[in-house]
Protein backbone atom coordinates (compact mmCIF):
# COMPACT_ATOMS: atom_id res chain seq x y z
CA UNK A 1 0.00 0.00 0.00
CA UNK A 2 1.31 3.39 -0.97
CA UNK A 3 2.24 5.39 2.11
CA UNK A 4 0.26 8.54 2.62
CA UNK A 5 2.58 12.18 3.31
CA UNK A 6 1.31 12.68 6.84
CA UNK A 7 0.47 15.91 7.52
CA UNK A 8 -0.20 17.29 11.16
CA UNK A 9 -3.15 15.44 12.77
CA UNK A 10 -4.94 14.10 15.71
CA UNK A 11 -4.82 10.45 14.48
CA UNK A 12 -4.70 7.55 17.08
CA UNK A 13 -3.38 4.30 16.74
CA UNK A 14 -6.14 2.17 15.40
CA UNK A 15 -7.35 5.38 12.98
CA UNK A 16 -5.16 3.93 10.15
CA UNK A 17 -6.24 0.71 9.31
CA UNK A 18 -7.24 0.52 5.94
CA UNK A 19 -10.03 -1.27 4.15
CA UNK A 20 -8.61 -4.84 2.47
CA UNK A 21 -9.70 -4.68 -1.35
CA UNK A 22 -12.50 -7.96 -0.23
CA UNK A 23 -14.09 -5.89 2.28
CA UNK A 24 -14.22 -2.82 0.36
CA UNK A 25 -15.96 -4.55 -2.61
CA UNK A 26 -18.02 -6.32 -0.56
CA UNK A 27 -19.37 -3.46 1.45
CA UNK A 28 -19.97 -1.60 -2.30
CA UNK A 29 -21.49 -4.74 -3.81
CA UNK A 30 -23.48 -5.32 -1.06
CA UNK A 31 -25.27 -2.29 -0.19
CA UNK A 32 -25.41 -0.32 -3.63
CA UNK A 33 -25.54 2.59 -2.73
CA UNK A 34 -26.39 5.19 -5.40
CA UNK A 35 -26.69 9.16 -6.42
CA UNK A 36 -24.16 11.61 -4.42
CA UNK A 37 -21.78 9.61 -2.60
CA UNK A 38 -18.97 10.37 -0.43
CA UNK A 39 -16.44 8.66 1.37
CA UNK A 40 -15.43 11.22 3.97
CA UNK A 41 -12.07 9.77 4.81
CA UNK A 42 -10.64 7.91 2.08
CA UNK A 43 -7.44 6.77 2.95
CA UNK A 44 -5.95 5.27 -0.06
CA UNK A 45 -9.21 4.47 -1.93
CA UNK A 46 -9.73 1.02 -1.04
CA UNK A 47 -13.47 1.78 -0.53
CA UNK A 48 -13.74 4.85 -3.33
CA UNK A 49 -12.53 2.73 -6.54
CA UNK A 50 -15.93 1.35 -5.97
CA UNK A 51 -17.53 3.77 -5.86
CA UNK A 52 -18.32 6.13 -9.70
CA UNK A 53 -18.46 9.48 -9.18
CA UNK A 54 -17.95 9.98 -5.52
CA UNK A 55 -16.71 13.09 -3.53
CA UNK A 56 -13.92 12.41 -0.93
CA UNK A 57 -12.19 13.72 2.16
CA UNK A 58 -8.80 13.22 3.51
CA UNK A 59 -7.51 14.61 6.46
CA UNK A 60 -3.61 13.62 5.10
CA UNK A 61 -4.74 15.01 1.56
CA UNK A 62 -5.74 17.92 3.36
CA UNK A 63 -9.46 17.61 2.84
CA UNK A 64 -11.27 17.66 6.18
CA UNK A 65 -14.88 16.06 6.59
CA UNK A 66 -15.95 18.28 9.08
CA UNK A 67 -15.34 20.88 6.37
CA UNK A 68 -17.57 19.07 4.65
CA UNK A 69 -21.50 20.50 4.43
CA UNK A 70 -22.55 19.75 1.22
CA UNK A 71 -25.97 17.04 1.49
CA UNK A 72 -25.37 13.59 -0.28
CA UNK A 73 -27.13 10.58 -0.61
CA UNK A 74 -24.74 7.82 0.97
CA UNK A 75 -21.70 8.26 2.97
CA UNK A 76 -19.54 4.95 3.06
CA UNK A 77 -16.47 4.24 4.82
CA UNK A 78 -14.07 2.60 7.14
CA UNK A 79 -13.59 6.08 9.40
CA UNK A 80 -11.28 6.64 12.12
CA UNK A 81 -12.78 4.65 15.17
CA UNK A 82 -11.70 7.16 18.26
CA UNK A 83 -13.71 9.74 16.33
CA UNK A 84 -16.32 6.96 15.65
CA UNK A 85 -19.11 9.27 16.79
CA UNK A 86 -17.86 12.29 15.97
CA UNK A 87 -18.21 10.74 12.19
CA UNK A 88 -21.48 9.39 12.47
CA UNK A 89 -22.93 12.37 13.92
CA UNK A 90 -21.77 14.83 11.59
CA UNK A 91 -22.37 12.18 8.53
CA UNK A 92 -26.25 11.42 9.59
CA UNK A 93 -26.57 16.26 9.23
CA UNK A 94 -25.15 15.23 5.44
CA UNK A 95 -26.58 11.77 4.75
CA UNK A 96 -29.98 10.03 5.15
CA UNK A 97 -27.67 6.41 4.21
CA UNK A 98 -24.80 5.77 6.13
CA UNK A 99 -22.43 2.58 5.98
CA UNK A 100 -19.86 2.10 8.31
CA UNK A 101 -17.34 -0.61 8.35
CA UNK A 102 -16.40 -0.75 12.78
CA UNK A 103 -15.95 -2.92 15.19
CA UNK A 104 -19.65 -3.77 16.34
CA UNK A 105 -18.85 -2.87 19.80
CA UNK A 106 -18.94 0.88 19.11
CA UNK A 107 -22.57 0.77 18.13
CA UNK A 108 -23.72 -1.07 20.73
CA UNK A 109 -21.46 -0.16 24.27
CA UNK A 110 -23.09 3.62 24.62
CA UNK A 111 -27.00 3.51 25.83
CA UNK A 112 -25.97 7.57 24.60
CA UNK A 113 -24.90 6.42 20.91
CA UNK A 114 -27.86 3.81 20.53
CA UNK A 115 -30.86 6.50 21.57
CA UNK A 116 -29.00 9.03 19.53
CA UNK A 117 -29.29 6.74 16.27
CA UNK A 118 -32.55 5.38 16.75
CA UNK A 119 -33.88 9.13 17.43
CA UNK A 120 -32.47 9.77 13.95
CA UNK A 121 -33.12 6.45 12.20
CA UNK A 122 -32.02 3.33 13.10
CA UNK A 123 -30.07 0.08 11.41
CA UNK A 124 -31.64 -1.85 8.80
CA UNK A 125 -28.95 -3.89 8.57
CA UNK A 126 -25.18 -5.01 9.98
CA UNK A 127 -23.16 -7.22 7.75
CA UNK A 128 -20.72 -9.12 9.88
CA UNK A 129 -17.40 -8.72 7.90
CA UNK A 130 -15.33 -10.93 10.20
CA UNK A 131 -12.86 -10.30 12.98
CA UNK A 132 -10.26 -7.60 12.67
CA UNK A 133 -7.64 -10.19 12.34
CA UNK A 134 -9.58 -11.82 9.21
CA UNK A 135 -9.38 -8.26 7.82
CA UNK A 136 -5.70 -7.71 8.64
CA UNK A 137 -6.62 -4.81 11.29
CA UNK A 138 -3.90 -5.15 14.60
CA UNK A 139 -7.02 -6.80 16.58
CA UNK A 140 -9.75 -9.50 17.24
CA UNK A 141 -12.97 -7.49 17.80
CA UNK A 142 -15.87 -8.46 15.16
CA UNK A 143 -16.30 -5.83 12.57
CA UNK A 144 -19.61 -5.06 10.98
CA UNK A 145 -21.18 -2.70 7.60
CA UNK A 146 -23.35 -1.15 9.84
CA UNK A 147 -26.00 0.61 7.24
CA UNK A 148 -27.35 3.20 9.36
CA UNK A 149 -30.83 5.02 7.37
CA UNK A 150 -32.57 8.01 8.69
CA UNK A 151 -36.11 7.50 9.84
CA UNK A 152 -36.17 3.80 9.78
CA UNK A 153 -37.89 2.07 13.00
CA UNK A 154 -38.00 -0.96 11.69
CA UNK A 155 -35.59 -4.11 12.53
CA UNK A 156 -32.20 -4.95 12.07
CA UNK A 157 -31.46 -7.33 8.98
CA UNK A 158 -27.73 -8.98 9.58
CA UNK A 159 -25.71 -11.33 7.43
CA UNK A 160 -22.26 -12.61 7.15
CA UNK A 161 -19.41 -12.30 4.85
CA UNK A 162 -19.49 -15.79 4.78
CA UNK A 163 -16.36 -16.63 2.78
CA UNK A 164 -13.75 -15.19 5.21
CA UNK A 165 -15.38 -16.76 8.21
CA UNK A 166 -13.96 -20.16 7.99
CA UNK A 167 -14.27 -21.12 11.29
CA UNK A 168 -18.01 -20.60 11.42
CA UNK A 169 -20.06 -23.76 9.93
CA UNK A 170 -22.14 -23.12 6.75
CA UNK A 171 -25.19 -22.88 8.55
CA UNK A 172 -24.32 -20.40 11.05
CA UNK A 173 -23.73 -18.27 7.76
CA UNK A 174 -27.41 -17.69 7.28
CA UNK A 175 -28.69 -14.31 6.83
CA UNK A 176 -31.62 -13.39 9.65
CA UNK A 177 -33.64 -10.44 11.30
CA UNK A 178 -33.26 -9.14 14.27
CA UNK A 179 -36.30 -7.42 15.87
CA UNK A 180 -36.16 -4.52 17.54
CA UNK A 181 -37.55 -4.70 21.15
CA UNK A 182 -40.74 -2.67 21.75
CA UNK A 183 -38.79 -0.49 24.54
CA UNK A 184 -36.12 0.44 21.54
CA UNK A 185 -39.11 1.50 19.70
CA UNK A 186 -40.31 3.33 22.56
CA UNK A 187 -37.83 5.04 22.86
CA UNK A 188 -37.03 6.26 19.16
CA UNK A 189 -40.74 8.34 19.43
CA UNK A 190 -38.99 10.26 22.64
CA UNK A 191 -37.41 13.62 21.21
CA UNK A 192 -34.72 14.20 23.65
CA UNK A 193 -31.72 12.40 23.71
CA UNK A 194 -30.67 11.99 27.20
CA UNK A 195 -27.24 9.84 29.21
C1 LIG B 1 -9.57 3.74 9.47
S1 LIG B 1 -8.77 4.72 8.21
C2 LIG B 1 -9.72 4.17 6.80
C3 LIG B 1 -9.40 4.81 5.50
C4 LIG B 1 -10.36 4.42 4.34
N1 LIG B 1 -11.70 4.89 4.61
C5 LIG B 1 -10.41 2.93 4.11
O1 LIG B 1 -11.50 2.38 4.10
O2 LIG B 1 -9.34 2.31 3.93
C6 LIG B 1 -9.45 6.31 8.65
C7 LIG B 1 -8.94 7.47 7.81
O3 LIG B 1 -9.59 8.65 8.29
C8 LIG B 1 -8.73 9.74 8.02
N2 LIG B 1 -9.25 10.88 8.81
C9 LIG B 1 -9.17 11.09 10.15
N3 LIG B 1 -9.78 12.23 10.50
C10 LIG B 1 -10.28 12.77 9.35
C11 LIG B 1 -11.02 13.94 9.04
N4 LIG B 1 -11.37 14.83 10.00
N5 LIG B 1 -11.36 14.18 7.76
C12 LIG B 1 -11.00 13.32 6.78
N6 LIG B 1 -10.28 12.19 7.00
C13 LIG B 1 -9.93 11.92 8.27
C14 LIG B 1 -7.37 9.17 8.42
O4 LIG B 1 -6.32 9.93 7.88
C15 LIG B 1 -7.46 7.76 7.86
O5 LIG B 1 -6.94 7.72 6.55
Amino acid sequence: MAQMQLLPNNLADGDEVYTPDFAAKDMVEFFQPFGKMLEPCSGDGAILKYLSNADWCEIQKGKDFFQYTSKVDWIITNPPYSQFWKFLEHSMSLADNIVFLIPCYKVFNSVKTLKAIFKWGGIPHMRIMGTGNSLGFPYGYSIGAFYFKKGYSSSISYSFLGAHLTPLAPDSLKAGVLSLPESVKVENALPAVSG
